[in-house]
């Protein structure tokens, strides 16, 4: 029987590529976005070229009711989700203090609260079913604190802890929950966050989405619970272990400026 997957934040960047790894290996998905005219394309390209069911919904995820009323809605059209991946998300860049404090909340609403609600209902069916998967997007930005992108690191760095947490506990159940810890990657985040002129940025060593998608995806079905994109942002990650946190914090701060 065919799976279906739920994938937030599927209007651009990692969340189309998701899309479409998912198509391909023959799951039929749920799209999810503000952007619904973006889902709604995508979901007729999938449908035509692989045989699957594709369907767009707009869901705006800074909105405390929209992860309970998608859960309720799929549940009328009697969809299951065997896959959840939990992609939307946002950041911004300067000082915390010259940031729009509205759009500092709503990045926590979408990045770490619907992330936690999306998770909560959706993961209690899988545990119920025995069976299912869950892919959050966390960041390498989540294993330091991030000067001049303060709040998007914190966010990043919930992802990382509450997923690892509930791989822990989901142990045995026939369900695993993956974080996905890409570094800079090539999609409408940077430019969205205004930091696409900073140093990480620039640095020549921004991925492609489809690959980072792919490797996280293949952790995702392989029960991985963490996946880092590339070597340099697994050496640049694993090497904050051993030195002051302070350095890391300086070493963020000017790829941030
Ligand atoms: N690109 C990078 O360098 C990078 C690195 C590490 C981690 N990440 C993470 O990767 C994930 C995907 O980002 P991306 O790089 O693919 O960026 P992107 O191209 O800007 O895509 C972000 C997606 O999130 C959706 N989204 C944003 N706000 C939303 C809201 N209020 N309600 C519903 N959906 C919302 C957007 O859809 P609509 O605007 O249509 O709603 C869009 O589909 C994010 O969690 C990001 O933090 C990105």
């Amino acid at each position: 029987m065919a799976k279906t997957a739920l994938i937030t934040g599927a209007s651009a960047g990692l969340g189309t590529e998701f899309a479409k790894l998912f198509a391909a290996d023959g799951h039929n998905v749920v799209l999810v976005a503000r952007r619904v005219d973006r889902l709604e394309a995508l979901a007729k390209e999938l449908m035509s070229s692989h045989s699957i069911q594709a369907i767009a919904i707009r869901a705006d995820l800074t909105e405390d009711d929209a992860p309970q009323k998608l859960h309720a809605e799929l549940r009328n059209r009697g969809i299951d989700i065997d896959f959840l991946v939990n992609n939307a998300g946002f950041g911004s860049n300067g000082a915390f203090l010259e940031q729009d404090i509205e759009r500092e909340l709503n990045m926590i609403r979408v990045n770490v609260t619907a992330l936690t609600h999306l998770t909560h209902v959706f993961l209690a069916d899988m545990v119920k079913r025995g069976s299912g998967r869950v892919l959050n997007i966390g960041s390498t930005a989540g294993f330091q604190a991030g000067p001049f992108m303060a709040t998007y690191y914190a966010s990043k760095a919930y992802v990382i802890s509450l997923s690892e947490a509930l791989a822990a506990e989901v142990k045995g159940k026939g369900v695993s929950v993956t974080v996905s810890c890409p570094g800079p990657t090539e999609t409408e985040f940077a430019g969205n966050a205004g930091n696409d002129k900073s140093q990480l940025f620039q640095s020549g060593l921004v991925a492609k989405a489809d690959r980072v998608a792919k490797e996280a995806y293949a952790a995702m079905m392989s029960g991985d619970r963490m996946v880092i994109h590339g070597l340099m942002n697994k050496i640049s990650t694993q090497s904050l272990r051993f030195i002051p946190r302070s350095v890391g914090q300086f070493i963020a701060a000017k790829l941030n400026q």
